[in-house]
């Protein structure tokens, strides 16, 4: 589905990304951790195409893309959900889904309704008025509202309570039986490994290291190294 091969990212002369290499198979969700300011925006930006890489290559279900602007890729089969969700505040919930509405296949407004009975309730109203969970659920459909067969997704817990966080990791379980590919950049961890097939810890920019959630769950040396989490032991 997606390749990320040797991705050096720049911005201006700020070398940001170090030779990144990762892949998401068809059906896989890829779970990337790290702290603030560890390059993992920016290696959401480098696959979408917002800030394309220096040197190495992005490959896209076959396709070089490489240097394919933004909406190529979304026209391909991508989509994002960005940090900070950024939804069309003075607009609608029904008018921010109207308004990314493309691509063919099985999502529409319905079944976005379906995954978030809460943003059936509130359709009418302004994004702007909905609470950071109800604005990550519309960020989310909106996505969805693309068909996408990538999804990437930068921290989509960011800033939410317990209860949210969970239901957030619900929706990408569903997402993922239901046969989407997910790129899933996260800093809470549990949430993460929940709901990942493999993750990769991203450090000033490199992948520092790579496995099964479970190994990563059980490594205290490389939690308390890379993420911060305090040794239980
Ligand atoms: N537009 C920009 N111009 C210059 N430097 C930038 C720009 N955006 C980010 N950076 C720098 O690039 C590095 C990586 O930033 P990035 O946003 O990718 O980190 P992040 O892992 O997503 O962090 P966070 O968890 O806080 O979202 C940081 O040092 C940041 O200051
Ligand atoms: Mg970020």
């Amino acid at each position: 589905m997606l390749d990320v091969s040797d991705v050096h990212t720049y911005y201006g002369d700020s070398h940001i990304l170090h030779g990144v290499s990762l892949d998401v198979a068809p059906g896989e969700v890829v779970a990337i951790l790290g702290r603030n300011g560890m390059g993992k925006t920016t290696l959401i930006r480098s696959v979408v195409g917002f800030s394309p890489p220096r040197r190495g290559r992005v490959s896209f279900k076959g396709n070089d893309v490489t240097a394919w602007a933004p909406f190529r890729r979304v026209e391909r089969g991508m989509a994002l959900v960005p940090q900070g969700r950024r939804v069309f505040a003075s607009l609608s919930v029904r008018e921010n889904l109207d308004v990314a509405r493309g691509g063919t296949g099985r999502w529409d407004m319905a079944r976005v309704y379906a995954l978030f009975p809460r943003l059936a309730e509130r359709a009418q109203n302004r994004a702007n008025k909905l609470s950071g969970g109800e604005q990550q659920m519309l960020a989310i459909g909106r996505a969805l509202m693309s068909n996408p067969e990538l999804l990437l997704m930068d921290e989509p817990t960011e800033g939410l309570a317990p209860l949210l966080v969970r239901e957030v990791g619900r929706v990408i379980a569903e997402l993922k039986r239901a046969g989407l590919s997910i790129l899933l950049v996260e800093q809470n961890l549990p949430m993460a490994a929940s709901v990942a097939d493999r993750v990769h810890v991203l450090n000033r920019g490199q992948i520092v290291y790579s496995g099964r959630p479970a190994a990563l769950l059980a490594d205290e040396d490389v939690k308390s190294r890379y993420l911060g989490v305090a040794s239980t032991t």
